[in-house]
């Protein structure tokens, strides 16, 4: 059997001329493929009528995108440690266990192309238990430009295109297809492979193998920003009350601004860190009657964080900085009646999600190095809760959530992703207004001028975000 070690670039286009035919006709069925790659295509008989068409087989992972009886497209969700699909092919939204949906299927057969005519995808070669999450990682740093720079232009468009796509955005399929025109030419008679009958047309073989975007300004593009690390910082309406901040704050000084603080009537309602340093919000309105902190060299210093347990005192923040100390705000007069935390090298949804059933809700979070380290507590007030963990900041998926009546409630990031918890609150505020804002230095003149709207910071973190 001949074959080809790289497809050319016409054969590619009507590759993907068919392709889209056929994704196009299964999702005006409501279906989704859900694993979209260069196996599962295959070429109809040699010497009949379908020896030019390209069929596409196996839909062992077909979902709905479309619910049939009502029409809607299914609702917006992440479970981050459910992954559906082949790690090479499978989309970013997919690895981070996203609700499939037709831009997943777009995005997948863009690495298939891609695969088809250069021979080998960047992400190819990792090993070990974190395979998905350092492919994940690895397709978020490569720029289409990266990806594409020895393929034909329209396949740069055509894969530019598909990772921004939003979730239920309906694809031009025509517009897609049309991408590819300039590459075919006139007599597109071209078979990309020699088969005995139906013939894989990746098959492994050869050489083959081989925000401040919610602050009105212009919506930016899922995928195309530019990674950074920035100040996220929350705020939410709230009665007129008095809050303080402070960062830069070294050890040594930590001490003085808790008790000037204390002695004006606030508590510390959140902390946080950048650079080894502390930043620091105390105000009027936490609730809570008494307030104790210890600065630890240990992320979670467990003799400490257990004997305050005792005393009926609940983590109530808690910050890590990059060389691993910690600071840990343990308070009286909370709501919570129990706690537990766990820290991990990954982000722990597995054990999340296994605390929820158990009517734990996550109630403070933070970050030291690539360590994270989550607090959740029964009696936390929600009625549901979920996570949005993305190696870029997901605005979209916050979006979506904030639509579904969730508010931020905590936040924290690590230099390769930033992981955010949604809430519903048992108790309603009269005013849900929240916003968010990404800056690059701490966002001391933002915090007045929310203030002047009375909107009070509820959850600051330092990390991996997009600008
Ligand atoms: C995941 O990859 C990192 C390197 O990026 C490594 O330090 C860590 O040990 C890996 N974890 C597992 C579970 O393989
Ligand atoms: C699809 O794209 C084409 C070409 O850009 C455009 O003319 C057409 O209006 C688009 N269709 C829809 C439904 O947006
Ligand atoms: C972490 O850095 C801070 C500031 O440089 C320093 O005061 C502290 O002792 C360091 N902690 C550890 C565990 O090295």
């Amino acid at each position: 059997m001949e074959f080809q070690n790289r497809m050319s670039s016409e054969m590619v286009a009507c590759i993907a001329v068919e392709a889209l035919s056929i994704l196009e006709r299964m999702h005006a069925r409501g279906y989704v493929h859900g694993d979209v790659k260069p196996e599962n295509f295959l070429l109809g008989q040699p010497s009949t009528a379908q020896e030019k068409k390209l069929f596409l087989v196996d839909l062992g992972l077909a979902t709905k995108w479309r619910d049939g009886a009502s029409g809607h497209h299914v609702e917006y969700d992440q479970h981050p440690d459910m992954f559906r699909g082949t790690v090479r092919y499978a989309s970013v939204h997919a690895h981070l266990g996203r609700t499939a949906s037709r831009r997943d299927d777009l995005e997948s057969l863009a690495y298939t192309l891609i695969f088809l005519h250069r021979g080998r995808l960047p992400w190819q070669g990792y090993q070990g238990d974190n395979k998905s999450f350092l492919v994940c990682k690895k397709k978020m740093a490569t720029s289409p430009e990266m990806l594409c720079c020895f393929c034909p232009s329209p396949l740069k468009q055509f894969l530019e295109i598909v990772v921004n796509m939003k979730f239920d955005e309906e694809p031009n399929y025509s517009k897609l297809i049309s991408l590819f025109d300039s590459l075919i030419g006139p007599n597109p008679a071209v078979r990309p492979i020699n088969t005995d009958g139906a013939q894989k047309v990746g098959q492994k073989r050869g050489r083959l193998n081989v925000e401040e975007d919610d602050d009105g300004q212009p919506k930016k593009k899922v995928r195309l920003g530019v990674p950074a690390t920035q100040w996220i910082s929350i705020y939410n309406a709230r009665l007129p009350m008095k809050q303080r901040y402070h960062y830069n704050v070294a050890d040594a000084r930590l001490p003085q601004h808790v008790e000037r603080g204390m002695a004006d009537g606030l508590l510390i309602s959140c902390v946080a860190s950048c650079s080894n340093l502390w930043a620091l919000i105390m105000d009027a309105g936490t609730g809570f009657s008494n307030q104790v902190y210890e600065l630890s060299p240990i992320f979670f210093h467990k003799e400490w964080i257990m004997e305050h347990w005792e005393k009926n005192y609940y983590i109530s923040s808690v910050a890590g900085a990059t060389n691993g100390s910690s600071l840990v705000v343990m308070s009286k007069g909370t709501q919570y009646t129990q706690q537990s935390y766990k820290v991990s090298e990954s982000f722990p949804f597995k054990w999340i999600n296994k605390k929820w059933k158990e009517g734990f809700h996550v109630t403070s979070m933070a970050t030291a190095g690539t360590r994270w380290g989550v607090v959740m507590s029964r009696n936390a007030g929600f009625s549901d809760q979920v996570v949005e963990l993305d190696f870029l900041y997901p605005s979209e998926g916050i979006h979506r959530r904030w639509d579904n009546g969730y508010r931020i409630t905590a936040t924290a990031a690590t230099w390769d992703q930033a992981a955010l918890i949604l809430s519903i609150p048992r108790r309603r505020p009269g005013d849900e207004t929240q916003e968010t804002l990404r800056t690059s230095q701490f966002p001391s003149t933002h915090v007045k001028e929310k203030w002047a709207k009375n909107l009070y910071l509820s959850c600051l973190c330092y990390g991996r975000t997009v600008a």
